[in-house]
């Protein structure tokens, strides 16, 4: 039985990967900063602990060294990422994360050549962010080789864990300068709400969405090689909360504010409840299209985002334990293929709307 460490493990968002390790037959160590968080949790679920500090530098090494993979699942990752894929390049560990932000993608991608060099495999984004959309941008770009744009929209309904709200708040101070676009395969700032459009997805639901700073405009660019990318979200902001935008971006940029709004979202925020995890859907969009009028379309439905998150994560872990991905820092389609997402329960993928 493969040795890994689950680090985030007391988090919304770790136990359900816990969950579904156990139910695939893991025994995953659990890992976290709060020894009163971890013990119980490990006792309920009859497994070992570690009690570790991501700052704790030499120790953090010397903790990670033994195990063949680290899953991190405690965010934000544009804090605690790196010191995590430090100390598994320092152990020849192999390292998955859940993240979704677009800076932290880009700075495990610089570790390419090192991982390439100790042979593991670093892969950041092995959740909803951005195993889905990441597949099917794959799966549209096979379908027209040489195009030169990509637009992937998402709709995922259902509230959102403390986590992610917190993960938004820490990232809000640097969306002054607008949302993101990919255009000649560079980072563009495009003022928030512009570019809006219409979509209808494979539940036959028409939706605006706008232009997101999503984590595919990093890795849908590195697993298609499309330049122009544009990534959307269904999530509709009211004429009152956009007017109050600025001002919510420039007091959350005020560290104290932000912690004290962030410590508020950790005690009043819950994510969803086991009944929506099991029974609400998410629906992907993605075009691929090229100079002469040419386009190739796929729709895709799965289960819920977190529910996905765990299914996906776990499944991962256990190919890179397999030796199925490649040294480096792949993204999960560049690694698996276009059709992982199939492999998980509820996926189903459409070429065209029925
Ligand atoms: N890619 C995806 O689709 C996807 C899906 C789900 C979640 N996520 C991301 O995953 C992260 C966790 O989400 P969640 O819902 O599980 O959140 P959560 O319930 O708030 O849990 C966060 C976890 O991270 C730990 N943590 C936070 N900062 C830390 C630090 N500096 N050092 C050590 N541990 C730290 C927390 O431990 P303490 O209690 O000790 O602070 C807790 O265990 C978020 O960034 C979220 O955006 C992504």
């Amino acid at each position: 039985m493969a040795n890994w460490l689950l680090y985030g493990a007391y988090g919304y968002t770790g136990r359900l990967v816990i969950e579904e390790a156990v139910r695939r037959g893991h025994k995953p160590v659990l890992a976290g900063r709060n020894v009163a968080k971890l013990a119980p949790l490990a006792d309920q679920f009859g497994l070992d602990w570690l009690a570790l500090d991501l700052d704790d530098g030499d120790k953090l090494v010397t903790a990670v060294a033994p195990f063949d993979l680290v899953f991190h699942a405690a965010g934000p990752f544009a804090i605690t990422s790196d010191p995590m894929i430090r100390a598994c390049l320092a152990g020849s560990t192999h390292y998955v994360d859940i993240t979704g932000e677009i800076a932290v993608f880009e700075n495990t991608f610089r570790y390419d050549k090192q991982a390439r060099e100790k042979g593991i495999v670093l892969m950041s984004g092995v959740g909803f962010d951005v195993v889905p959309t990441d597949c099917l941008a794959r799966y549209v770009a096979d379908k027209l080789p040489g195009a030169a744009d990509l637009e992937l929209a998402f709709m995922a309904p259902g509230s959102v864990s403390a986590g992610t709200t917190n993960t938004m708040l820490e990232s809000m101070p640097a969306l002054k300068k607008g949302s993101i676009v990919r255009r000649n395969g560079r980072y563009q700032h495009i003022p928030l709400g512009q570019g809006a459009k219409n979509f209808t997805f494979n539940n036959g639901k028409q939706r605006t969405a706008a232009p997101i700073p999503w984590g595919d405009l990093a890795t849908a660019y590195r697993t298609t090689g499309i330049p122009n990318i544009t990534t959307y979200n269904t999530m509709r902001v009211t004429p009152m909360q956009a007017r109050l935008m600025p001002l919510a971006r420039g007091l959350l940029a005020v560290g104290p504010i932000r912690r004290l709004a962030q410590a508020i979202v950790a005690r009043r925020v819950t994510g969803p409840g086991e009944q929506t995890r099991q029974t609400a859907k998410s629906y992907i969009y993605a075009r691929a299209a090229n100079g002469d009028g040419k386009q190739a379309e796929a729709w895709l439905e799965t289960m819920e985002g977190y529910r996905l998150t765990a299914a996906a994560g776990v499944r991962i872990v256990e190919k890179i334990l397999a030796g199925q991905a490649p040294a480096g820092t792949p993204t999960p389609a560049q690694a698996f293929g276009a059709d992982f997402i199939l492999e998980i329960e509820g996926s189903k993928r459409f070429d065209t709307l029925g």
